[in-house]
């Protein structure tokens, strides 16, 4: 379905170069649901926006291959991405904003994208779009129809987006941090939805968040990201169960223990690097707690530690290279 191979994003500011994406490669296979995780500022977003060659300047994608069906994304005529997107892959955008028109009303936005994409008649897409509404949590649907984006709280209007992005039944959605702004139980409502358009649609997820619990509730494969590169990727259980990475280790023990356990939650030492002033070796390796003196002087390749398990980490050099996720 989707294969992202050797992505290379860069960011051509004044400061100099910052490689956001670095060296990328990222696989979604048919019905999957497919986790990119990572603190803020690794290049979650951008590796979405890259997909969807929506990258605006100064960033600009250096090199690398994202095939959609077999299908080359990059460099592709901007009509007939426009026709891909909506159409074939649909995204959720982390602020909605950016994706809703200002001038029109909501339930006029939801249901064009029907008519357009799916060849809805008007009654049709509104009754979808009703139904949709109630789907994802708007109360009172058929009143929420008629407002404007800026009318809306900014959690209806992430949930407008995400009754918009299900509405055209993609192959493929990319969701960067879609229930970020929700509460849990819209949250919950939320997963749910998504898990049924995978199970019933066919629809395959790229599941942008920061929060292992989404993860853990919602994906089959895992991929975590750190300053710009993959530090290891895994399907859920062995993510879980077989955590290798320094870095996933830390991700994971953030996570909230149920409640009930008190104290203060763990959290990784120091913060991720600037991307214009990356450590010298393994990038991660100022806040690693089990670095050894290699780490500083060069960067580790990524091992293959079982069969789809990848780690970019000295600890697994001996498993040999080859943890490709393709
Ligand atoms: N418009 C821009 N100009 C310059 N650099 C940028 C720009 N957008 C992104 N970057 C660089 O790309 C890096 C990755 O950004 P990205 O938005 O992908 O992070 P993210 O993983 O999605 O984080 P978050 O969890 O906060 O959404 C940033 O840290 C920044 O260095
Ligand atoms: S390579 Fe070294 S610094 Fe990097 S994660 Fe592994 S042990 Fe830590
Ligand atoms: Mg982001």
């Amino acid at each position: 379905m989707l294969q992202i191979r050797n992505l290379k994003t860069h960011f051509f500011t004044r400061g100099g170069v910052a490689a956001a994406v670095d060296d990328v490669s990222i696989r979604i296979p048919p019905r999957s649901i497919v986790g990119v995780v990572g603190e803020s500022g690794c290049g979650k977003s951008v590796t979405a926006l890259s997909v969807l060659q929506l990258v605006s300047r100064p960033g600009k994608i250096v090199s690398g291959s994202i095939l959609l069906d077999g299908e080359e994304l990059i460099g592709k005529p901007s009509k007939q991405m426009r026709r891909i997107r909506g159409n074939k892959i649909s995204m959720i955008f982390q602020e909605p904003m950016t994706s809703l028109n200002p001038v029109y009303t909501v339930g006029r936005q939801v249901a064009e994208t029907m008519i357009l994409h799916r060849g809805a008649s008007k009654a049709e897409a509104m009754d979808r779009t009703v139904e949709m509404f109630r789907a994802v949590g708007i109360p009172a649907p058929e009143k929420r129809l008629k407002s404007f984006p800026h009318q809306l709280s900014g959690g209806l209007r992430q949930r407008v987006m995400i009754a918009m992005a299900m509405a055209c039944k993609p192959s493929l959605m990319i969701a960067d941090e879609p229930t970020t702004a929700l509460d849990v139980t819209i949250e919950a409502q939320i997963l749910h939805l998504m898990k049924e358009l995978e199970r019933d649609m066919g629809t395959s997820i790229m599941m942008i968040t920061h929060n292992m619990g989404v993860v853990a509730e919602l994906c089959d494969y895992v991929y975590v990201m750190y300053a710009g590169k993959v530090m290891e990727h895994a399907g859920i259980f062995d993510l879980f169960d077989h955590t290798k990475h320094p870095y996933t280790q830390g991700l994971l023990n953030s996570i909230p223990k149920p409640s009930g356990v008190r104290g203060r939650l763990f959290n990784i030492e120091g913060m991720v690097p600037s991307l214009l002033r990356l450590p010298k070796g393994c990038r991660f390796s100022p806040r690693c707690e089990q670095a050894v003196r290699e780490c500083f002087e060069s960067e580790p390749g990524l091992y293959a530690v079982s069969p789809g398990h990848g780690v970019r980490c000295f600890l697994y050099r001996d498993c040999g290279d080859g943890g490709e996720a393709i």
